[in-house]
């Protein structure tokens, strides 16, 4: 029985549609509220019990290595203040247990790339991979979600959900069949489909189990839409292969990596925040 104890966090995009923000900084550091996206991803693989978390950066990388490191002249500080609970907060990020291992994609040259340069790392076990900028609010959270469907089935699992046909285009497709409530076996995977071409309206988000198979088909994969390295490229070669599922998530997912997904994605955090929601809800109420 094979555990997942390993994530791939691939932060090394150009976050292109942010900016400038994302000029000098990743756009994983961008804050929703008062944590940075990829904070929220870390602490969801911490929820599944994931261990060793491997991050694929690319220019700018400082910002994410300091951010999960000791930071000794802001304790230095908060503890000088008298700043507790703000000292908790830089302390807590990461549980001390858990390992931070940096990888650089010397060029972006696409999401399968950024996987595949994990590879000298996870080796041949099976590991999650998150992408910090889709940000999903539930609990339990959706990758201890996935271990669990992958831990009865023991291979790879897509978080998919529907989406309406005219944006198939923005996604990878899958055509699937249902195996019990939640979890589909997939029989086919498109890349950003048209709504016409679109087998179905099954979209795979930003969380993946994966074999460690998909290396040797990273590995073959011929650059595709834009010249990148396609990640659905390399799962479609998998799924020749072997079993594949997809699997509807609990969760509401703010895609992150829009403006507008972002914009929702700050007023939902901040109505659940517990210094801040009534004022907050009290300002939006005001608004109308
Ligand atoms: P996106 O498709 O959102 O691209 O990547 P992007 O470059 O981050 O953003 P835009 O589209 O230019 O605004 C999905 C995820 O894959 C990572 C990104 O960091 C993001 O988390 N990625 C993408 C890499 O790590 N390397 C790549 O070569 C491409």
């Amino acid at each position: 029985m094979k555990k997942i104890t390993k994530a791939v966090f691939p932060v090394a995009g150009l976050g292109s549609r942010f900016l400038p923000a994302t000029k000098a900084s990743p756009k994983e550091m961008m804050p929703v509220v008062d944590k940075p996206l990829i904070q929220y991803a870390v602490e969801e693989a911490v929820a599944a019990g994931i261990t060793d978390m491997v991050f694929i950066t690319g220019r700018n990388k400082r910002a994410i290595e300091d951010h999960f490191d000791t930071a000794y002249e802001v304790e230095a500080e908060l503890v000088a203040r008298g700043k507790d609970e703000l000292l908790r907060a830089v302390q807590e990020v990461i549980p001390k247990y858990v390992n931070c291992i940096y990888i650089r994609q010397h060029e972006p040259l696409g999401l399968g790339h950024a996987v595949l340069c994990a590879q000298p790392v996870v080796q041949d076990e099976p590991f999650a991979v998150i992408l910090a900028d889709d940000l999903i609010d539930n609990e339990p959270p959706v990758v201890a979600q996935m271990v669990e469907v992958f831990r009865r089935y023991q291979c790879s699992v897509l978080a998919v959900q529907d989406v309406p046909r005219s944006q198939t285009g923005q996604y990878g497709i899958v055509s699937s069949t249902s195996l019990e409530p939640g979890v589909e076996q997939v029989h086919g995977m498109v890349e950003k489909p048209s709504p016409e071409a679109a087998p179905s309206t099954l979209a795979v988000v930003g969380r993946y189990i994966l074999t460690p198979r998909i290396f040797h088909h990273l590995a073959q994969v011929q650059a595709g839409t834009g010249g990148e390295i396609q990640l659905t490229d390399g799962i479609a070669a998998l799924l020749q292969e072997e079993k594949l599922l997809a699997y509807r998530f609990n969760g509401t997912r703010y895609d992150c990596g829009s403006k507008l997904g972002y914009l929702k994605a700050q007023v939902a955090y901040g109505l659940k925040h517990e210094d801040l929601r009534d004022d907050f809800a009290a300002y939006l109420a005001s608004l109308k």
